[in-house]
């Protein structure tokens, strides 16, 4: 196959939700189509129950489970489809937002009873400043739900973006008879059944068959429907979709296997081939000849006793290959690797080359950090990878003066894999730990312990957020810096970063300091 072709065939997209909207499951759909499993219930659940948040055990375990379903590749009707998976617990939303740098589309899950939920609003954030295109699932229509209009208008106003119904529910819980597909015309009719999968057929809409499909009063609801929304929404256009603006919606019950097909015809057909990717010198084109890619994701140390590590690198153009020397841009040095890993279905298996789409692990000791480069020589930075504002600190303490170099070399790996965020209090020098959930203290500690013998004491710090500040004004920047010298710290880059103690304390430093722009995520 053409080089061009292969990478054009290729879809690499996440599956986002609030946990328990049904993300698991719809993957799990979408692999049964692709024929990578044959029965459902094959793929495990990655996600952390929220009954054990504090049983890191319970995690270790969850953690192996991931690895191999943290990418999972698939061919359907021609195309390679990769789905990188998302942890579902909020701890480690910090996560999911790399990820989401390393995709060129996303699916939503939405719960029809449940509408928007938070996790969902704050990864559409992610979505909207990267104008990523999007796709919603509105899934479990097996079971009484929201009206689906009041529905359309939720996830407008509370996602930010357009929407466009591309297909159309027939009733729903109990009374659910299945979905019109509005973009092939074709009427899907519901049959309970996890395993197997509903056959579709092609019904004109004002035709008497459809009445004898699914009653008349159904029928004449649905073109009254349908009509409805030709009105309020504009003909679905490609171009919308892919510059972000809209989101066309679908409408099923992923666990019934149920209006999924509709939505993975669609998706394959508009979803975005290999996306350009800025780097700081140029714009990579995914067709250039030269291997290009970055590192997204480092999965810990599967065998503690090694430190061995997984780096998850998107390739973003040419084609990777196995045991040919790249350069790592940070070290400054060539690398090659001999046993790269790809992901197809839940199998992790050597590969011998991936294209640009494709995501590759590289069994790593070390040399990796989020964000690191990889080129076949060129001096290239991508960009794209920020650290977001967090919302948990704790000062950390080395609690056995015996191992401070241990202690300052995990902190420091462990930081480059993006577990949390370091910043160094400029008054004290003392190191603040900055997360956006409990579970990465945790982590931390256990994983100081385990992986570097080094351990550490927490100490409460009361603040509200850190933030990033800068201004054309190095007087101005100089200035607050004196003012609030108890509130600023460095991040590990050495930028200057404001501790506000509470909103309202970051409001009056906005509000006097009108030079100074104050940043919640570091790339700006
Ligand atoms: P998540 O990854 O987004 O967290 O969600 P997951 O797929 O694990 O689904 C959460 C729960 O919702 C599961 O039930 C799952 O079976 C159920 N579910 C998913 N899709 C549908 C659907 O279309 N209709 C209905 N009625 N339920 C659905 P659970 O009881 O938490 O887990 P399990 O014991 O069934 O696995």
């Amino acid at each position: 196959m053409a080089y061009e072709q292969e990478i054009n065939r290729r879809r690499t997209f996440a599956i986002i939700s609030h946990p328990d909207a049904g993300k698991t499951t719809l993957t799990e759909k979408l692999l049964l189509y692709g024929g990578a499993i044959h029965v459902a219930g094959a793929v495990k659940s990655n996600k952390i129950k929220k009954t054990a948040t504090s049983d890191w055990m319970e995690i270790e375990k969850q953690r192996g489970i991931s690895v191999a379903t943290s990418v999972m590749g698939f061919e359907y009707r021609g195309y390679k489809i990769n789905i990188l998976d998302t942890p579902g617990h909020q701890d480690f939303a910090e996560d999911t937002f790399r990820t989401l740098t390393a995709v060129d589309s996303v699916i939503i899950v939405v719960d029809a009873a449940k509408g928007v939920e938070a996790q969902t609003r704050k990864l559409m954030q992610v979505c909207t400043m990267r104008k990523t295109p999007v796709m919603i699932f509105v899934n479990k229509m097996d079971r009484e739900g929201k009206d689906p209009f009041d529905l359309l208008d939720e996830l407008e106003a509370e996602l930010g973006i357009g929407v466009r119904p591309l297909s159309w529910p027939i009733n729903m819980g109990m009374k659910f008879k299945g979905v019109y597909n509005i973009y092939q015309e074709k009427l899907n009719l519901y049959t309970p059944d996890k395993q197997k999968v509903s056959e579709t057929v092609a019904v004109d809409i004002d035709s008497a068959e459809l009445d004898a499909m699914v009653g008349e009063d159904d029928a004449a609801k649905l073109r009254q429907d349908l009509e409805l929304i030709d009105g309020v929404y504009d003909p679905f256009d490609v171009k919308d979709y892919l510059a972000a603006d809209i989101a066309p919606v679908f409408f099923g019950s992923a666990l019934n296997t149920f209006g999924v097909r509709e939505l993975l015809d669609c998706f394959v057909e508009i979803a975005p081939a290999p996306l350009p990717v800025e780097a700081e010198e140029r714009r990579v084109v995914p067709t250039e000849e030269a291997f290009t890619g970055f590192v997204f994701k480092i999965h810990a140390n599967m065998d503690p006793n090694h430190r061995s590590c997984i780096a998850f690198v998107k390739v973003c153009s040419g084609r990777f290959e196995r045991n040919v020397n790249y350069k790592h841009i940070r070290l400054g040095k060539m690398l090659k690797f001999s046993a790269p890993t790809a992901f197809m279905a839940q199998k992790k298996e050597t590969v011998d080359e991936a294209y640009a789409g494709d995501i590759v692990g590289l069994p790593d000791t070390g040399n990796f950090k989020i964000g690191d480069t990889l080129t076949s020589g060129e001096e290239l930075h991508f960009k794209g990878l920020p650290s977001f504002s967090p919302e948990m600190f704790k000062y950390i303490e080395n609690a056995d003066p015996m191992k401070t170099k241990q202690l300052n070399k995990g902190l420091e790996q462990l930081m480059g894999e993006g577990v949390a965020q370091l910043f160094t209090h400029a008054n004290n020098n003392r190191k603040i730990v900055g997360t956006v959930g409990q579970l990465q203290f945790e982590v931390i500690e256990y994983r100081l312990l385990h992986e570097y013998g080094a351990q550490c004491r927490w100490e409460p710090i009361s603040l509200y957020k850190a933030c990033w500040i800068e201004s054309d004004d190095a007087a101005e920047i100089e200035n607050f810096k004196r003012r609030k010298f108890q509130y600023i710290a460095t991040d590990k880059d050495g930028r200057d970063v404001f501790l506000a103690e509470s909103g309202y304390l970051l409001q009056m430093a906005q509000a006097d300091f009108p030079k100074i722009r104050f940043h919640f995520t570091s790339e700006f």
